[in-house]
């Protein structure tokens, strides 16, 4: 194997017959480093036949904003490998104001799971309502398109290492599910 730098520093192992397997980052991340919040209002376009707001561009908004947290964790194009959970809790009328907010949860060694939260805001009231919570996975690409290998996660904060262990228990269960299945094929 042989190594070599490119013009961001960045470590690039080249396996011989291979293509390139690895992109090593250095250093770790907080979640709060690469955490965004984006701020929609739901217009008619947006909008199911109940006057409400349509799901699909809920989860638009939600897959965009965690594309970012992952691609700005790894600094790295992004593909979405896996959306989970996700939870439509409450409408959002039209004309509401529409919070995303996500934050990186987790990473394994070449995947990353976002956590997003989604709140309604009234904007003649001020009233807040939490809506819809997902979790989705991304992969980080190399050049070629091939899965690369992402820098570390460190939680600081109670609720991120809370988010952390909870997305580490739940990539178990998913592990330990697809291995039974697979046992019983
Ligand atoms: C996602 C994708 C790159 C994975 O490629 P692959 O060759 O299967 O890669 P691997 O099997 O090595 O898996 C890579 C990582 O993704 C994870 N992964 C792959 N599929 C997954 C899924 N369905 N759910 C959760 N994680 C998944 C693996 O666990 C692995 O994680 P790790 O490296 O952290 O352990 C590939 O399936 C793909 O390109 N899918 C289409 C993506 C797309 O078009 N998305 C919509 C538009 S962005």
């Amino acid at each position: 194997m042989r190594s070599l730098k490119d013009s961001d520093g960045i470590t690039i192992c080249i396996v011989p017959n291979r293509k390139i397997k690895e992109v090593m980052k250095p250093a770790t991340k907080t979640p709060s480093e690469t955490a965004i919040e984006m701020r929609e209002m739901v217009m008619p376009n947006n909008t199911n036949t109940h006057g409400t707001v349509f799901g699909g561009a809920v989860m638009s908004w939600i897959d965009i904003a965690a594309a970012m947290v992952a691609a700005r964790h790894c600094g790295r194009p992004v593909v979405t490998a896996h959306i989970d959970d996700i939870d439509f809790i409450a409408p959002i009328k039209m004309g509401y104001h529409v919070l995303i907010q996500a934050s990186l949860n987790y990473v394994g060694k070449t995947s990353m799971i976002v956590g997003v939260k989604v709140t309604s805001e009234n904007p003649f009231t001020g009233e807040v309502r939490t809506t819809t919570k997902a979790y989705l996975t991304f992969v980080a690409l190399d050049d070629l398109g091939s899965p690369v290998v992402v820098p570390g996660l460190v939680p600081e904060t109670e609720d991120e290492i809370r988010r952390f262990e909870n997305a580490k228990k739940r990539v178990q269960m998913k592990k330990d599910v697809r291995s039974t299945l697979q046992r019983r094929k």
